[in-house]
């Protein structure tokens, strides 16, 4: 080969390594690890690594310096610890693969950070039964990026910006019961949006907080609702299907909307114990309805002190 040929070759080769190579930078991180020992006393150890490594069953992995990414290769959890906490307020990035084969089965926390976009194939296949990514920055959670978690009963994502969540995002989480998505910037919830959630399981969903101004009909399709928050937005109708689909709903939370009526079936539904609706404005016929609903269905405005149980119905009066 002539030199003249040779050097574009190498041009080329080292182009296309540079293009391959990740961009995350592994940086050293502060964490403690905190086990029991065989008297049950908890047992911290310091670690500033660029690896995250437990290689002894742990209580949990708590990150305590300011770390700005996770890339793929800095954690090694090879050895099970229950929780892995992260709320040191610097993490920006999370390289998909960081959370691969990570052996966490109880709480996974990275909340208070800056994460913006939570990707595909970033969680997947883990054993926890909590996860928690509560005020972060997350704008966006793409297709098929929290899948597979069989244990998973609890995902709060509420206090972000999320404006996007793709019907796909979550997908074969069996056993979930709660989902928080309160305080984000949704503005719709299009058929089916939380497929996820199976119907064998009673639910507790919240999307309080957010800016929606419209729900399908079919929104809440194939669920079994135990408790909604759809309080603190700009609803000025809900979809009948919510209160027939749902045989065992709780407790509802509408305060705070721009509703000026409830349907026949809201006032047929039996299950109802604890129903908020303070801060709408509703006409006059409907609240001659929530007059009687209120005495019929044995409700008071709010809870007492002394912590008995009640069942509530709040709503704002005016002159009818
Ligand atoms: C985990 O680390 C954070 C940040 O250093 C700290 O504020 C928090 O108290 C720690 N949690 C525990 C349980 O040690
Ligand atoms: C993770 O740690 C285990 C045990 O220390 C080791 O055998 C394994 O090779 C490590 N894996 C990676 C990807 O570094
Ligand atoms: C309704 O909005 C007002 C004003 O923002 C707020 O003070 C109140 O706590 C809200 N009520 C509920 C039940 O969220």
């Amino acid at each position: 080969m002539s030199n003249n040929l040779r050097i574009p070759t190498i041009l080329l080769v080292f182009l296309f390594a540079v293009s391959n190579a990740s961009d995350c930078v592994k940086e050293k991180i502060q964490y403690d690890i905190a086990r029991f020992t065989s008297s049950y006393k908890e047992e911290i150890e310091h670690h500033d690594d660029v690896v995250i490594k437990n290689d002894k069953e742990a209580f949990y992995i708590n990150i305590t310096g300011p770390v700005k990414s996770f890339c793929k290769g800095s954690i090694n959890i090879s050895v099970r610890s229950h929780h892995f906490w992260c709320g040191v307020s610097t993490l920006k990035t999370i390289e998909v693969g960081a959370f691969d084969n990570q052996i966490i089965d109880s709480q996974f926390i990275i909340s208070g950070n800056k994460i913006k976009v939570v990707q595909t194939g970033l969680f997947h296949d883990l054993q926890v039964e909590l996860m928690d990514l509560i005020y972060n920055e997350i704008e966006e959670i793409q297709e098929n990026s929290i899948v597979n978690l069989p244990q998973l009963t609890t995902l709060h994502l509420s206090h972000n910006k999320i404006s996007n969540l793709h019907p796909n995002a979550i997908r074969n989480t069996p056993k979930l019961q709660w989902f928080d998505i309160s305080n984000n910037n949704l503005k719709t919830l299009g058929p089916k949006v939380f497929d996820f959630l199976r119907k064998e399981v009673i639910v507790g969903i919240g999307v309080s907080g957010n800016n929606l101004e419209k729900i399908d009909p079919k929104a809440f399709e194939g669920l079994n609702i135990y408790t909604l928050g759809l309080d603190n937005n700009h609803l000025s109708t809900i979809p009948d299907t919510i209160f027939t689909n749902n045989k065992e709903l709780s407790e509802i939370h509408l305060a705070n909307n721009s509703l000026t009526s409830l349907s026949d079936k809201f006032f047929e539904m039996k299950t109802l114990n604890f129903i908020y609706l303070s801060g709408n404005d509703f006409k006059c016929d409907t609240i001659l309805k929530l007059r009687d609903l209120f005495k019929r269905g044995g409700y008071v405005k709010e809870s007492p002190k002394n912590g008995r149980f009640v069942k509530i119905l709040s709503y704002d009066e005016k002159d009818c």
